[in-house]
């Protein structure tokens, strides 16, 4: 029986890209045009900057250069900006797994970096992300060593809580969240973060140390306020809930009326 995908038709796309290219942090940048034809619906979105690099070494041109690792959504390292929205038009999907059969033959489209004071820019569309590692070296993690896995039984917890820690395990720290936020807050990351432990018993014991050094990290970092706008749950391709926001703020102010027990 013959499958019906989109564009199986085999038609491809021609597109015309307005990349942001900038040489190094401190350089000023500028929008650059590129055509690229000969698209193939069924290629991902990276595979299409793949074929755009391509064409202008061929012509003794800068590849454009972006940011990937997986190419399957596990990473989280690969992030651009398309026509205004982080990892594109698709709800939940990275960039890597965008599918160029969500554009139209004749589209243009608008690539620029994660802006954000937080996510300096390295070059053209590559932001410097560590930010969220050091939020992460301030306080995500077990302090005590737990040695080899234990057996799955061996701490009973109740399904709602580990199906919630599981959840707020997805995040994989692209980034998006800060870069659909009006005010680049890095708040779904660290509240996703926060949230994975806080919610364990294994995790509880350093909760309130957690959240005072993971905020101030954050705040250290240069992100802004959270105003609720929850567009950062909208980017967010791992589907990170804004609950893990409202559980930051919980936990702040919980690990604000005491010391660290
Ligand atoms: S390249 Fe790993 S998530 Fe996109």
């Amino acid at each position: 029986m013959m499958i019906d995908l989109p564009h199986s038709d085999g038609g491809h796309l021609s597109l015309t890209l307005k990349v942001w290219r900038q040489a190094d942090a401190d350089s000023p940048g500028a929008f650059e045009t590129y055509r690229v034809d000969e698209i193939n619906p069924d290629m991902s979105f990276l595979e299409m900057l793949d074929c755009l690099n391509e064409q202008l070494t061929q012509e003794d041109k800068e590849p454009v250069a972006f940011d990937h690792d997986c190419r399957e959504g596990i990473c989280g390292t690969c992030g651009v900006m398309i026509n205004g929205m982080a990892h594109g038009p698709l709800p939940n999907t990275t960039t890597c797994q965008l599918r160029m059969r969500q554009f139209r033959n004749g589209d243009t489209l608008v690539l620029e970096p994660w802006r954000a004071k937080g996510f300096p820019i390295v070059r053209d569309l590559v932001c410097d992300r560590s930010a969220f590692d050091r939020i992460q070296q301030a306080g995500g993690y077990i302090s005590i060593g737990v040695g080899s896995a234990p057996d799955a039984n061996a701490v009973a917890v109740p399904k709602k809580f580990a199906d919630a820690a599981m959840n707020s395990a997805a995040c994989i720290g692209c980034g998006a969240c800060v870069a659909a936020c009006k005010n680049a807050a890095a708040h779904l990351f660290t509240g996703a973060k926060i949230s994975h432990l806080a919610l364990l018993p294994q995790g509880s014991a350093e909760r309130k140390d957690r959240a005072r050094r993971m905020v101030a990290q954050m705040d250290e970092e240069g992100f802004g306020a959270c105003s609720n706008t929850n567009e950062c749950a909208a980017a967010c391709p791992a589907n990170i809930s804004v609950t893990d926001i409202a559980r930051l703020n919980r936990e702040y102010a919980y690990a604000s009326l005491g010391t660290s027990d």
